[in-house]
């Protein structure tokens, strides 16, 4: 996590596989709109898009410019930069079956063979070896090669083993880029500021002060058009395996001697390894699925989960998770984070909770509240602290008012949206916003025995109606170890 935002890059070639899918369009393409927009990129800076169809890349331009404007916030898009990133496009339509096709992509890259090149891999995982095996048989891997893999990577941690072990027969650790897009959204990159940058934090940060962790990254939207790839995976594998546990290492994580890759990598991955594994009777109670039915959002009536198009009648693919997790660590020990995401829930809301412990001895006649530092990453950022302060009049009664920090406010600068920093990452070399392949063995291996707990105990999910905040099962397991979930909207 360097400096180096402002520095023009070395002449790159990024070819994108997927290069027609909704991630291109959506994300990767608006972010090196911006970066080129903001002129960070070498006018020897190519953007390559694959895919099978057969299109020019004239035609290529014509599609994007179709759609992608309209993922980039109008009042940042601007015709002129827009026209000239285009002219970084190129398109090569190949099916990645045909070892005979690659001659195009090859002609392409080979015309300046010692650029920064990087394949970005944005298909199902089901396709990343037959890709690293194409481009390496069509002797396109270098020296200056990368791959980027997008997450989840595999089912479970025997599938994710054995792609990164194939992955390794043709790439390097150092040349693995595996993403996490939470790690590249900078209100993430501020928790680490946020903890290690003040001193004032770091003391209250352990068991004896702290009664609880809340992190919740809840999302009002329901699986949209990616309900084929959703229902083989449900929220479980969608959003705890690596988002919301790479909040929570960040959160619980020692401090690393430096910000150098592999001392926050080392870090990250003892919290991954010191998570108490949930197994057994456990997995019943510490942790609930539900899937979203019919309900009311945004005044509007939608349909259930299970009326999607592409979703069997009688799918059991989660929508919901609320798990009640422990750290078994010296600072950590005895301390429940509890952890919840959903789709279709009340509001998009990415928030972490702290809450402290009550004072020892209250000499005041207050509200049994604690102390508490709630993080908001998504929609806005903010930093609240909840402190006790005498409220006017005659008495001494405390209530809770807040130190409220709202970035927006703080920085008048366009928040960066998390693909512009990953993307330049990759092709800086800087793998610190990036997992390990031992972090995401060690992230599956704490979430495949609740999986197998669910398959064996054939339990369904619990119900819940669309814009609520999920289950009453949710609120049960919270309440079983003596908490509730903070849901007050502020
Ligand atoms: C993706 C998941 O990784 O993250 C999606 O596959 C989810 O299901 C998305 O909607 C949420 O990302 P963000 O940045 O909107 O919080």
């Amino acid at each position: 996590m360097t400096n180096e935002n402002d520095r023009v890059l070395e002449p790159f070639d990024l070819v994108i596989f997927g290069g027609t899918g909704d991630l291109t369009m959506r994300k990767l393409l608006p972010a090196m709109y911006f970066r080129h927009r903001e002129a960070q990129l070498p006018e020897q800076g190519r953007v390559i898009c694959i895919a099978r169809t057969d299109l020019t890349t004239e035609g290529f331009v014509e599609r994007i410019s179709d759609k992608v404007p309209g993922f980039i916030d109008e009042r940042e898009f601007d015709q002129e930069s827009w026209r000239s990133f285009c002219s970084r496009i190129e398109y090569v339509s190949l099916d990645i079956n045909d070892q005979s096709r690659y001659g195009a992509l090859a002609d392409l890259l080979n015309a300046d063979p010692d650029r920064v090149r990087v394949f970005y891999l944005s298909t199902a995982p089901s396709l990343f070896v037959r890709i690293c095996e194409g481009v390496a048989a069509a002797g396109l891997i270098t020296r200056q090669s990368r791959v980027a893999l997008e997450k989840p990577l595999g089912r479970d941690a025997a599938s994710a083993i054995d792609i990164n072990d194939r992955l390794a027969e043709y790439f390097t650790e150092q040349q693995i880029y595996r993403i996490d897009h939470y790690l590249g959204k900078e209100t993430v990159q501020n928790l680490m500021a946020l903890r290690f940058g003040n001193s004032l934090f770091e003391p209250l940060w352990r068991r004896e002060l702290i009664s609880d962790v809340q992190i919740t990254i809840a999302e009002d939207l329901g699986v949209e058009g990616r309900a084929g790839f959703y229902d083989q995976t449900g929220a479980l594998r969608d959003m705890v395996q690596n988002h919301i546990l790479q909040l929570l290492v960040i959160l619980a994580m020692e401090p690393p001697v430096s910000i150098d890759s592999d001392a926050i990598r080392d870090e990250k991955i003892k919290v991954l390894r010191s998570l108490k594994p949930i197994t057994g009777n456990d997995v019943d109670r510490n942790t609930v699925r539900g899937q979203y039915k019919s309900g009311v959002t945004d005044g509007e009536r939608v349909p259930g989960y299970l009326e999607s198009d592409d979703v069997p009648d009688d799918s059991h693919t989660e929508t919901f998770v609320a798990i009640k997790a422990e750290i078994d660590s010296w600072r950590w020990k005895g301390v429940p984070f509890f952890l919840r995401t959903g789709k279709r829930l009340q509001e998009k809301r990415t928030e972490i909770v702290i809450n402290f412990k009550t004072v020892p001895h209250s000499i005041f006649d207050m509200p049994g509240q604690p102390n508490r530092l709630m993080i908001r990453l998504q929609p806005e950022e903010s930093i609240k602290l909840a402190i006790f302060a005498k409220g006017r009049g005659d008495d001494m009664r405390l209530q809770a008012v807040n130190l409220d920090l709202d970035f927006n406010k703080i920085f008048k600068k366009r928040q960066m949206i998390a693909y512009e920093r990953l993307l330049l990452d990759m092709i800086r070399g800087n793998q610190t916003l990036f997992n390990h392949r031992d972090e995401v063995t060690a992230a599956w291996a704490w979430i495949d025995p609740i999986i197998a707990g669910w398959e064996k105990n054939e339990s369904t999910p619990q119900q819940y109606p669309a814009g609520s905040w999920g289950p009453a099962a949710s609120s049960a397991l919270i309440a079983r170890a003596g908490y509730s979930w903070f849901e007050e909207d502020n």
